[in-house]
């Protein structure tokens, strides 16, 4: 069963209340998204692997470590997994980026395919999916799977924030992802939004409402 870690760090924390409160407008909302999204990938690379290496210093020869050089791939689902791109990148600056299109029908619920464009060699690579948002789960479910259909081995879910009734999909679903988010909220509303929530993420980032 894949795991869920609640990134429950102080700044994460600080910033995900604000990017909650209504009165946060969409510059600070953005500037708030990704900042978050940094302190994530801090967290979510935890487990990255490291090989020795030797150093020269001014004084004297180092044994040091670097980065394994594991290919790292972000997938973000459109659109509001594209808000938190770039704070991770500021980390990891040479992971590849593809893009993944779902939109949830506001009728059925479902989530359906509309984009997708990925690195050639995703199954070489750990991929992070990106969302800020799980709710019924169906969105992020679909989307690894369209992943996995495509050739990729390993995969984590990074979200601001999800319901259990999404975290109880993805785990049925695909339970060889681990899942990263900063917060777990109680539930949903009848629209299938998450309550309490931040509203609708892509809306607040875009200020398309
Ligand atoms: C939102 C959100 C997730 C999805 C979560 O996207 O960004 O992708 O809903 O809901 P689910 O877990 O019930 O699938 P939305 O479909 O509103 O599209 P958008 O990002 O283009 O606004
Ligand atoms: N999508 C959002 O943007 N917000 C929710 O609460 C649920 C789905």
């Amino acid at each position: 069963m894949g795991r869920v870690h609640v990134l429950n760090h102080p700044l994460i924390q600080h910033k995900l209340t604000y990017i909650r409160d209504k009165n946060t407008g969409t510059k600070e909302f953005r500037e708030l998204v990704d900042e978050v999204a940094a302190l994530m990938a801090y967290e979510i690379t935890r487990d990255m692997p490291l090989r020795e290496v030797e150093v020269e210093t001014p004084l004297a020869k180092a044994k040091c470590q670097v980065l394994a050089g594991k290919k790292l791939g972000l997938v973000p689902i459109l659109r509001a997994g594209l808000g938190m791109v770039d704070g991770i990148l500021k980390l990891i600056p040479a992971a590849k980026v593809g893009h993944l299109g779902m939109y949830r029908d506001p009728e059925t619920l479902e989530a359906v395919k509309y984009y997708s464009k990925m690195p050639p060699d995703i199954g070489e690579r750990e991929l992070i999916v990106i969302d800020p948002m799980l709710a019924t789960g169906g969105s992020a479910a679909a989307g690894i799977s369209v992943l996995k259909e495509m050739g990729a081995k390993q995969i984590k879910l990074m979200c601001l924030i999800a319901a259990q009734a999404g975290i109880d999909r993805v785990q049925k679903e695909h339970d060889d992802v681990d899942i990263y988010v900063a917060a777990v909220d109680p539930v949903l509303n009848e629209k299938s939004y998450i309550i309490p929530g931040l509203g609708d993420a892509g809306d607040r980032l875009f200020g398309t409402k």
